[in-house]
């Protein structure tokens, strides 16, 4: 190829990829390409900046394993994750929030009403609602994953102390969509900064903190996956979350609730907190 030039580099790279079989990836590429040009144009981007980028994407690919996958983490700092979830939000369903690392297949199976504190410190809260569709109708044959972590802001997997088991769970749903536990309260807790995302949280003046959360991926047969999660609403860090997870309608009161009889027929400490939340979940596509 010859005459490249700062005016026709941009077209000539999009034009690259004319022969490519899939339409969408053209589309996709295409527009990559445009914005990431766009981007050095604008702030005239050094080599030495450009190493920068690369020096980093580097050292993501260096830290990242099995377990760890700093390129997530970078997208979930960098807004892009969130801003897939709310690209994919139907008016009327529940809003998506991240799924995190710590989603693990296989959780323990818990029926309705069942009980997480077990030997868990920490306040105890009763959880519970519905699983209904867009027109408010209970969804029959759903479950709730659910995954949390202790009153210190750890899950199982950075604990050693706790059992693999800890406080999640598999719950299948009767034909009302009812969902009831008892749990402890969550805690906020920090994303990996060890590592370059953590430089890059540093060099731009941000903290890694997470506002406490429950996390919830609800299934369903004929409609689409929902992956979310529940804030406390007086969490101290609901504003500033360090993933952008948080949707005002996500955050939730934890209402401090004085009844010793539910108290009793839960097998929990009077007063308790109660939260109340109904999932929607909109037709698969
Ligand atoms: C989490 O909620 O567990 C999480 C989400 C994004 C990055 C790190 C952790
Ligand atoms: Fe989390």
């Amino acid at each position: 190829m010859q005459g490249i030039d700062r005016n026709t580099l941009t077209d000539a790279v999009i034009a690259s990829f004319e022969g490519a079989g899939d339409p969408r990836m053209k589309e996709v590429i295409g527009a990559l390409v445009r914005h990431l040009h766009a981007f050095a144009r604008e702030v005239e981007l050094r080599p030495e900046e450009w190493r920068a980028g690369i020096a980093f994407l580097t050292a993501a690919a260096a830290i990242t394993d099995d377990k760890r996958n700093e390129f997530v983490l970078a997208s979930d700092i960098l807004g892009l994750t969130s801003l897939t979830d709310l690209l994919q939000g139907v008016p009327g369903a529940t809003e998506r929030s991240v799924l995190g690392p710590f989603h693990a297949e296989g959780s323990p199976m818990l029926p309705v009403g069942g009980d997480l504190i077990r030997d868990n410190a920490g306040p105890p809260v009763l959880v519970r609602g519905r699983v209904l569709d867009l027109e408010g109708r209970p969804v029959r044959g759903a479950t709730i994953d659910f995954w949390q972590t202790n009153a210190l802001g750890h899950y199982w997997q950075q604990d050693p102390t706790q059992s693999p088991d800890n406080l999640r769970f598999r719950m299948p749903l009767g034909d009302d969509g009812v969902y009831a536990f008892t749990t402890v309260r969550p805690a906020p807790y920090t994303v990996p900064y060890d590592g370059p995302v953590g430089g890059l949280l540093r060099a731009g003046g941000r903290h890694a903190w997470r506002p406490a959360h429950f996390h919830f991926r609800v299934l369903a047969d004929g409609f689409a996956p929902l992956t979310t999660e529940l804030f406390p609403a007086d969490d101290p860090y609901i504003e500033q979350d360090a993933v952008f997870g948080v949707r005002a309608s996500l955050a939730v009161p934890f209402v401090t609730r004085d009844a010793p009889e539910e108290a009793a027929r839960h097998r929990l400490p009077n007063p308790f907190a109660l939260v109340e939340f109904d999932f929607r979940m909109s037709p698969a596509r």
